[in-house]
């Protein structure tokens, strides 16, 4: 079985969805051997915004054809898709920023969200192509969002990511939560907590 951890919070070291996504991929390994793990650190290894080189991967356009940025984007794509698909499991570390997700996670999901490799429209609608996939979300976030309807309309980190990881057929997508983190030592004990326990349940569930 393999596992991709994948990291996005620039806070390095203060960083708390890290030691969350550690956690995870750890139980998980210890849970599951023979687990492989690969490891992406979107904040030190950013990819590149999904602009207008990037594009050329859709227009299947003859390798001798392309410039020398639309080649370079194009191997980018190609790795990062191809990485996703080849895994099982996927843990995301997803830290709430500016009520979503940060840029380096989305500029990575525009990398993996290609039609004809993760999604494909028919006359039915749409269809996702990366299905069997376990998701974990570690998700961190400075206030409360999950605990009223004004907190829920509000955010757009794991609302998106369910969305998004629907689309492209993942229908297994498990969350891991810590809230509250900038709300004093007592709500941040308790959100660590509740995210110790979500890491638990979210390990042990079979799929
Ligand atoms: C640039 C930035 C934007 C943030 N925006 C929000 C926000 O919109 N809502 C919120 O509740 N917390 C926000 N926070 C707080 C983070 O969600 C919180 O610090 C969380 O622990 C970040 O996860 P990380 O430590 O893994 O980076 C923000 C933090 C940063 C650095």
């Amino acid at each position: 079985m393999k596992l991709l951890h994948i990291d996005s919070s620039i806070l390095a070291g203060f960083s708390t969805s890290r030691i969350l996504t550690k956690a995870i991929a750890a139980q998980w390994a210890d849970q599951h051997p023979g687990t492989e793990v690969e490891y992406l650190d979107l904040a030190a290894r950013q990819p590149a915004h999904f602009d207008q080189a990037a594009m050329s991967y859709r227009a299947n356009k003859a390798e001798a054809d392309l410039t020398d940025a639309e080649r370079a984007s194009k191997a980018e794509t190609d790795a990062l898709l191809q990485q996703f698909l080849r895994a099982d499991v996927v843990v995301v570390g997803a830290p709430m920023y500016n009520f979503t997700i940060p840029t380096q996670l989305k500029a990575w999901i525009d990398r993996i969200a290609q039609p004809g490799h993760t999604f494909r429209y028919s006359a039915a609608g749409p269809e996702g192509l990366a299905k069997g996939k376990v998701v974990i979300v570690a998700s961190t976030r400075g206030g409360a969002y999950s605990t009223s309807d004004m907190g829920q309309a509000m955010e757009h980190q794991e609302s998106y990511l369910k969305t998004v990881f629907g689309f492209l057929g993942v229908t297994d997508v498990r969350i891991v939560r810590a809230e509250g983190l900038g709300m004093g030592d007592a709500a941040r004990t308790a959100a660590l907590s509740a995210a110790a326990n979500d890491t638990q349940a979210a390990v042990a569930k079979v799929a």
